[in-house]
């Protein structure tokens, strides 16, 4: 063939090509000022395309051009709709960016001659647009309209839009209904997690049945921060099959789930207590189910195995003889059809009073799905399996939203169970023969207490007063609301009939703990010697999700014996740390006497080898001095400061020089407790990594608050604002032991 022919062939091999593949075709590019043939109804998406994120709302990014079509006009809760102007399909895809929230009243859909072909919703919540494509390749030459909802309202209630086209390829990387399935040699499938991530929704599944409810794990998309595994053991030489919602072409994680013998991480990461109970991995909130049963202290919590932020919440469960050393166990109940399995109790049903087993160990908690309910699971193994009871749930409510926390236990006066129920903000009391049927006797709260947020995690029980008598106490959670900002736990004295509960006339609101980092705790059911002890969740709802650890997040605060305690001209409930724990005592420093004056006082290293895990015991005394304190100091000059102010009569803690806050706003701050007024304070505090616990007079004032130092507090300073001296005695620091 002559050059000039092939020269010719190749042109019109490129014409015809080009001819082929038909140009983009945008049917609507938002870009002018005003809407231009949309027909708008509602408030939500304005007079026209908006130029970016509107008020009060995120930086919002990948649209095209100028201008995108925004929902979020007057915020989430605004609704409206808007039908485009009428079109022929010309090309085989559909291409439009999308963004926004993922619920069932926020999407875009197709429309072709009146009957809905397509209707998308975002698939992670994002106010970053991505491409999405609909294929009409059967709908070519039909007439069509586009049509974009938002009738949702709440957080995550508005959709964004942007360049509508009609193209030859579809522009989209995500990969719905996308599965890989795996033959089973090992014991476990590890999930690479990027913990900023939006959630992948995965179910596991064996062929086409279902082996878990719908999970929401953070599988990496660009980075890997750790990983999380699957038990698969009971499948080995089986095929297991994980299914995805949806992936997107190119996401890091999906080509590198992988199996494994043994599930390896850094347990001794720089922010893991020492002695606190914290998860194994994962992440951890509320405790539940706290029963003895045959010597053990039994200690289930709310969990995710799959990832250290809140979600898929599961019964995590551990075991102790002592409150202080802790074996961890398998999840003891994961979510079902019902719901996932919020916060609850669990009682011994020594003499079968539910017929499922005479001694059975059986948890009373919250499914929470559609909408919160009360189900029944029970144990005949001390706590290693549980079933979960055919009827349930026992006990619904067809319009209470906030539903939940049932705390029940055996009252012996009514040979009744008694259920304490967070209702919104009351707290409402059941009870019930069988545990299956409950009747509503009376409901608490209204007008008495703190209601700056919802009521949480009830707890009801007696306690003896300094005199001899019996009162009743009853725990609630409170989030927002708490005495320094987001969640705390207040209480009330009263009595009990086993129907009724009636506060004494007490200065409520009362707080268990004036810290930011005790809530949702309640007590142990059963527990030996008539102790009332109590363990609470060692952080807040205000940044819980974000502190700086990685493959745990969050801890329990000590295990407390509670006390009524006469303070100020009345009952007051303190908390003590169990005396288990001395057995964690390592060595012991005695400092002498110290008068401090305005100049200060220090101390730089409390004790050799410390690794900030140590118990301090000491006596303060104000001596007519007004303003004066102690603080922890470290090598990075970083330092966490207790201010006694007897003109305020309150106790300081400031916590916004003792490391990193950079991960929440709300983190640095400063809180402040009642001092009560006495001429003496003896002080414990108990250190362990980075957290801080302190009890004031026998637990009368506790403070209890996490924090994030570069470097351990090896040392002390002791400073006083004031002319007068004022004095430290009987100061002991005790090194702690690791209990793992
Ligand atoms: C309290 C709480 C409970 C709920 C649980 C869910 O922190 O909100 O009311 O049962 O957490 O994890």
């Amino acid at each position: 063939m002559k050059l000039t022919n092939f020269c010719w062939l190749l042109f019109s091999s490129f014409v015809l090509l080009y001819s082929c593949a038909k140009r983009d075709v945008v049917l609507f590019d938002f870009e002018n000022k005003g809407y231009q043939g949309w027909m708008l109804q509602g408030e939500a998406f304005g007079e026209a395309p908006a130029t970016g994120p509107l008020e009060g709302q995120l930086p919002v990014a990948g649209f095209a051009g100028e201008r995108l079509v925004n929902s979020f006009h007057g915020g989430d809760d605004m609704c409206g709709e808007m039908y485009s102007p009428e079109f022929v399909i010309e090309r085989d895809y559909i291409n439009f960016l999308l963004g926004g929230g993922m619920g069932a009243d926020v999407f875009i859909a197709l429309e072709v001659e009146g009957k809905r072909v397509f209707e998308t919703h975002p698939v992670v919540e994002s106010e970053t647009l991505q491409w999405y494509s609909w294929n009409v390749e059967e709908y070519l030459g039909r007439k069509a309209v586009v049509k974009i909802v938002d009738n949702q309202r709440g957080g995550w209630g508005h959709i964004l839009v942007d360049q509508i086209e009609q193209g030859d390829k579809a522009k989209s990387v995500i990969m719905p209904d996308y599965e890989k399935t795996f033959a089973i040699t090992q014991k476990y499938l590890l999930i690479p997690i990027e913990d900023k991530g939006p959630e992948s929704q995965v179910v596991i599944r064996q062929g086409t049945k279902r082996l878990s409810e719908t999970l929401y794990i953070r599988v990496a998309q660009t980075q890997i921060d750790y990983w999380v595994p699957i038990d698969v053991e009971a499948y080995k030489s089986q095929n297991i099959t994980l299914w995805f919602q949806h992936v997107k072409a190119g996401d890091i994680g999906f080509p590198r789930i992988c199996q494994s013998d043994s599930f390896e991480f850094d347990y001794a990461e720089p922010y893991r207590p020492a002695y606190h109970f914290s998860p194994y991995y994962g992440w951890t909130n509320d405790p539940n189910g706290m029963v003895y049963q045959d010597g053990k202290y039994h200690l289930f919590y709310q969990h995710n195995p799959y990832g250290s932020m809140w979600a898929n919440m599961h019964w995590g469960h551990a075991v102790s003889e002592d409150l202080v050393h802790w074996q961890h166990l398998p999840a003891a109940l994961a979510p079902d059809d019902l719901g996932s399995i919020f916060s609850g109790s669990a009682v011994v049903d020594a003499d079968n009073t539910a017929g499922l087993g005479k001694g059975a160990l059986i948890a009373i908690f919250t499914s929470s799905g559609k909408r919160q309910t009360q189900s029944l699971a029970y144990s005949m193994d001390g706590g290693r399996t549980f079933t979960k009871y055919a009827g349930n749930p026992v006990l619904t409510d067809a319009d209470m939203i906030d539903f939940r926390d049932p705390k029940v236990f055996w009252h012996e006066d009514s040979k009744r169970w008694v259920m304490s129920l967070a209702t919104s903000q009351t707290i409402s009391f059941y009870n019930s023969a069988d545990l299956k049927t409950w009747m509503k006797q009376s409901e608490f709260g209204e007008g008495v207490g703190a209601h700056g947020g919802v009521w949480e995690c009830p707890d009801l029980f007696p306690l003896q007063t300094p005199d001899g008598k019996t009162k009743w106490v009853l725990l609630v959670s409170i989030n927002p609301g708490g005495p320094n900002g987001g969640s705390a736990t207040q209480y009330f004295i009263g009595d009990f009939d086993g129907k009724t509960f009636k506060a004494d006339a007490l200065p409520y609101p009362l707080w268990l703990d004036y810290g930011r980092d005790n809530y949702a705790g309640v007590t142990w059911n059963n527990a030996p010697h008539g102790r009332r002890v109590f363990i609470g969740w060692m952080s807040n709802w205000d940044y819980a999700n974000q502190v700086p650890t990685v493959h745990f997040r969050n801890a329990m605060t000590l295990p407390r014996e509670l006390f009524l305690q006469n303070s100020g001209g009345h009952l007051v409930l303190a908390s003590r740390p169990v005396d288990e724990l001395t057995q964690l005592r390592g060595q012991v420093v005695s400092f002498p006497i110290q008068r401090i004056s305005s100049k200060g006082a220090s101390i730089d290293n409390l004790f050799e080898g410390n690794t900030g895990c140590f118990e301090l015991e000491m006596v303060v005394v104000p001596n007519g001095a007004s303003k004066f304190g102690f603080g922890f100091v470290n090598s990075k000059g970083e330092c966490l400061n207790y201010t006694f102010d007897r003109e305020k009569m309150c106790l300081e803690l400031d916590r916004s020089k003792a490391g990193r806050s950079d991960f929440s706003g709300k983190f640095a701050t400063v809180s402040q407790a009642p001092l009560p007024a006495c001429s003496e304070y003896r002080i414990q505090l108990f250190m362990d990594k980075s957290s801080a616990e302190l009890f004031v007079n026998d637990g009368e004032v506790t403070m209890t608050d996490v924090f994030f130092s570069s470097d351990v507090f090896a040392g002390m300073r002791f400073f006083s604002s004031d002319l007068c001296n004022w004095t430290v005695k009987d100061m002991k620091v005790y090194s702690l032991e690791k209990i793992r």
